[in-house]
């Protein structure tokens, strides 16, 4: 599907970012990795060579627009074009609504929300120039529902589907689409360090398919939402959950009354 591009994934040395990198690799195209850990963005950009792909790493923070311009062009530079950006890098810290600092709220905005916003003008200046380009910004159903103890991720990923919506307006006459994906649960190494033992045996019982999401599961969509097939596509959220969104509270006592037929 992505013979001859080139996607660029940020956050991509782990967890989603990583199976979306090499999703993105198999399907044919080129990858540049901007990512803060350069040690994981190197060893998935080993499996990408490994697959017969060009790659180019890059150690930067997404949330320094600075940075994110430099980064881009050098990217343009290394690989000749920009077709694909997926907007993956993030960062969640729960912390109960009273208890949330001003540096913990801002850093989550600024890496989420600003984040994706920096990387996708950078990008969209280099794929207007050739009237095409693809952009999906992975949100979270955290941004779709109130999530409980992360008002600073979930305001800044219900930003991200709001970003999403109005980049789709201003960049279409560019060729340019822009989607959102919501994953639900995904078990990798963010949400085993933000859950505690109890939210992560219950959670994914929550949906109406009750387990975790894969990391391909997302990469299969983003490589849908990143390819010339879905041409007709822009400002969408596309919530890839398990019908985690769908269900609602329903699932929370449809839940309760299993736990409750189990002891009985
Ligand atoms: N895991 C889930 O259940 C889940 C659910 C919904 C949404 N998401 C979203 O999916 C995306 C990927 O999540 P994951 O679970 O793979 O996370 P992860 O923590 O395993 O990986 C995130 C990657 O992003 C990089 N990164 C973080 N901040 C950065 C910054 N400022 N600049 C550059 N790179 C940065 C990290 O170094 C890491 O390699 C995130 O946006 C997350 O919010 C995850």
């Amino acid at each position: 599907m992505l013979e001859g591009q080139v996607a660029l994934v940020t956050g991509g040395g782990r967890g989603i970012g990583k199976a979306i990198a090499l999703r993105l690799a198999r399907e044919g195209a080129d990858i540049a990795i901007i990512d803060m850990n350069r040690e994981g963005a190197e060893a998935t950009g080993r499996d990408v060579s490994g697959l017969g792909r060009r790659i180019a790493v890059h150690q930067a923070d997404i949330s320094d627009p600075a940075a994110v311009q430099a980064t881009v062009r050098a990217i343009v530079t290394e690989l000749g074009r920009l077709d694909v950006l997926v907007n993956n890098a993030g960062i969640e810290k729960r912390s109960p609504f009273l208890e949330i600092s001003a540096d913990d709220w801002k850093r989550q905005i600024d890496v989420n929300l600003s984040g994706t916003f920096y990387c996708t003008q950078a990008a969209a200046a280099e794929m207007s120039k050739r009237g095409y380009g693809r952009v999906v910004n992975i949100s979270s159903v955290a941004g779709v529902i109130g999530p409980i103890d992360l008002a600073a991720y979930g305001a800044s990923k219900a930003g991200v589907i709001g970003l999403t919506r109005a980049a789709a307006l201003d960049l279409a006459d560019f060729g340019i689409t822009v989607n959102a994906i919501s994953p639900g649960p995904v078990e990798t190494e963010l949400m085993l360090g933000a859950w505690t033992a109890e939210a992560l045996r219950e959670r994914p019982q929550h949906g109406a398919i009750a387990r975790f999401g894969t990391v391909d599961e997302i990469a299969q969509v983003v490589a849908f939402l990143a390819s010339p097939d879905s041409a007709f596509i822009t400002g969408i959220n596309v919530s890839v959950d398990g019908g985690a969104v769908a269900a609602g509270a329903y699932m929370v006592e449809k839940y309760r009354r299993r736990k409750a037929a189990a002891g009985s």
